[in-house]
């Protein structure tokens, strides 16, 4: 029996993914050990593989086969674009992609001024400016803290991630429009889904009885 190996999004995602996936027996005890700099995990005895990855990077190791499976964001999903099958939410990591900026901003949505448009999501940008309000726009991509952008005048508004509203209200912005929803995802490599269907179809089955 070969390996199924997992590529989760580094940081907060991958301890709650681990969590659920240790409730449907998939455990990984050496993983817990939160000092170690070792990059890839094994679980010898279930022939499973762990390993860790900046959340942009999780699609391409599974568009390519690397990994089999992924967990990494909605957000992440959308703006890699890669060939890949989603095929479970999470449930966790709960938030909203939205356009945001000074309440003063909104009359400038939906028209045809050519504002400028931050974020850290330059394709999920364009694809809502373009493609679902038909409105040309500069997008400006940034790598962090996009919330600065129209406080210093970078951009009029930017597009990015709400959870609690904390940044936005503690930085007098708000939300103006919002883009899609997003929470944790478990994606499959389309040939892994073929070639190990049976053993990646319980996964994503003891994953969705889980909900109930
Ligand atoms: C994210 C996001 C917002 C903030 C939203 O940033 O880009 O800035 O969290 O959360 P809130 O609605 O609960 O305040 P993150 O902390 O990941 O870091 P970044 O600013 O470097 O992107």
């Amino acid at each position: 029996m070969r390996y199924i190996t997992f590529a989760l999004a580094k940081g907060r995602l991958a301890k709650k993914a681990m969590e659920m996936l240790e409730r449907i027996g998939i455990t990984c005890e050496e993983m817990k050990d939160e000092n170690t700099r070792k990059l890839i995990f094994v679980n010898e005895e279930l022939k499973f593989r762990f390993f860790l990855a900046k959340a942009s990077d999780v699609p391409t190791y599974v568009e390519y086969g690397a990994a089999d499976i992924g967990i990494v964001g909605k957000d992440t999903i959308l703006e890699e674009g890669r060939d890949l099958y989603e095929v479970y939410d999470l449930g966790v990591g709960k938030c909203r992609m939205c356009v945001c900026g000074p309440e003063s901003a909104r009359a400038l949505l939906g028209g045809h001024e050519l504002i400028r448009v931050a974020s850290k999501y330059p394709h999920i940008a364009k694809d809502y400016f373009y493609n679902v309000k038909h409105q040309t726009v500069e997008i400006i991509k940034l790598n962090g803290s996009v919330e600065l952008a129209p406080i210093v005048g970078l951009s009029e508004v930017i597009v990015d991630i709400v959870e609690t509203g904390t940044t936005l209200r503690e930085n007098g912005l708000t939300v103006l429009e919002e883009v899609c929803d997003l929470s944790a995802r478990m994606v499959v490599n389309q040939v892994s889904m073929k070639m190990e269907n049976a053993r990646i179809t319980e996964i994503i089955d003891k994953m969705r009885a889980l909900d109930k």
